[in-house]
């Protein structure tokens, strides 16, 4: 299934004057499965042409795409690190293989392994907010999250609700298994070769006018130690089928499992669930950390053991409490 860059994508790195953007790459992406539901997610033009669409939700759904695409305008607020929604979920947070966001609005309230217990859709966005940005999400009910969760919902326009076997969701097609010759030195060797130009070979990627052009892979810019792309099967599946930028599939299955090791194994913000211990922590949340490098020794020191939250002053967001129906 060929993909193409978005004209979005494509616009930002043309104005970065840095990287030249290859254009019109035909991709190799995996097969979608017998059975699967593939989802074509509207895009804003369909919004904008949709005239079943009262002009009320219309610019509150432009308003919650405007807050996934530049989440920085939130810096400080929600936001702590360098990263906008849509560097990890790409296309505007619709692209298959990027972790298209929709499904998310088909399939909660569910129950969710990482917090074991039943969530919503704006709790699933305050997730992202609390880990992957490592900040504070917006206030449940607040118009900013009305914002967002219209974005999600519109996105999933016309998909089955509970449906669960979505061809193209998440990023978990390699496998959880790291094959056993995975090596952080393999990965620092594709890192030089094929990342490194447009991430730095610092990995602090480049920030333009307050604006992420190439975001950051490890360091206090980036996500923390409690996020979903901290596990390794996770970032070599989101690497594999999306980078390098223009030319994804590119890299052997090997090459993506090693960077992904090699970038994994690098300091970043606390776990905002850290009890003052990582190897604790990472026992206390086996279920996660069973596939992230968090806890465990490298070069001498237990990576995540240290109080550094990033520039956030608080460790743990109030909005990640715990729920039960007893
Ligand atoms: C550092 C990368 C990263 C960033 C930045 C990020 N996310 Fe995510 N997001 C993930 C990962 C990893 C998953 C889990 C995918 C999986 O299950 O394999 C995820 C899952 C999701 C899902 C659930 C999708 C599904 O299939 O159910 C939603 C919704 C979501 N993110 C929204 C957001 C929003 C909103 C933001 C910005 C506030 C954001 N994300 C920022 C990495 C990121
Ligand atoms: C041509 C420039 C370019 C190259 C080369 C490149 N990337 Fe990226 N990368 C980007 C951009 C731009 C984004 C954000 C995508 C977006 O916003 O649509 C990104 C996003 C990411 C992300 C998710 C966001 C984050 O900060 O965690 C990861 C992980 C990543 N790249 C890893 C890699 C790896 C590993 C390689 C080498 C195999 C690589 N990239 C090569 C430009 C590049």
């Amino acid at each position: 299934m060929p993909r193409r860059l978005t004209p979005v994508l494509v616009t930002t790195l043309l104005g970065s004057g840095i990287a030249q953007a290859q254009t019109d790459v035909p991709v190799q992406l995996p097969a979608f499965k017998e059975g699967q539901y593939v989802h074509e997610a509207p895009t804003v033009d369909d919004l904008m042409q949709d005239e079943s669409i009262n002009p009320e939700l219309r610019k509150v759904i432009l308003r919650g795409r405007d807050m996934f695409i530049n989440t920085q305008q939130f810096r400080d607020e929600y936001v702590f690190n360098d990263l906008n929604c849509k560097n990890c979920h790409m296309g505007e947070g619709r692209l298959n293989w990027s972790g298209p966001v929709w499904p998310a609005a088909t399939t909660l309230p569910d129950f969710r392994g990482k917090n074991q217990h039943v969530n919503s859709l704006e709790e699933r966005i305050a997730g992202c907010f609390s880990f992957s940005m490592n900040g504070k999400p917006p206030e449940y009910g607040s118009d900013d999250m009305l914002a967002l969760a219209a974005y999600h919902q519109w996105l999933a326009k016309k998909a089955p609700v509970y449906e669960t076997n979505i061809g193209g969701r998440g990023f978990s097609h390699l496998g959880r298994e790291m094959p056993a010759e995975t090596s952080y030195e393999g990965g620092e060797q594709v890192y030089r070769e094929h990342c490194a130009r447009c991430h730095g070979t610092d990995g602090q990627g480049v920030r333009l006018s307050e604006q992420t052009v190439f975001p950051p892979l490890w360091g206090d810019g980036s996500y923390n130690w409690g996020a979903g792309m901290t596990r390794v099967f996770t970032a070599a599946s989101f690497i594999k089928n999306n980078m390098p930028l223009g030319k994804p599939g590119s890299l052997s299955d090997q090459q993506a499992w090693d960077v992904a090791l090699f970038i994994n194994s690098h300091e970043r913000p606390q776990d905002p669930r850290y009890t003052g211990d990582a190897r604790e922590t990472r026992e206390k949340f086996n279920n996660f950390h069973k596939f992230t490098m968090y806890g465990t020794e490298f070069n001498g020191q237990v990576l995540g053991q240290h109080d550094n939250t990033g520039t956030k002053p608080f460790l743990k967001p109030d909005a990640l409490r715990p729920r039960s129906f007893e």
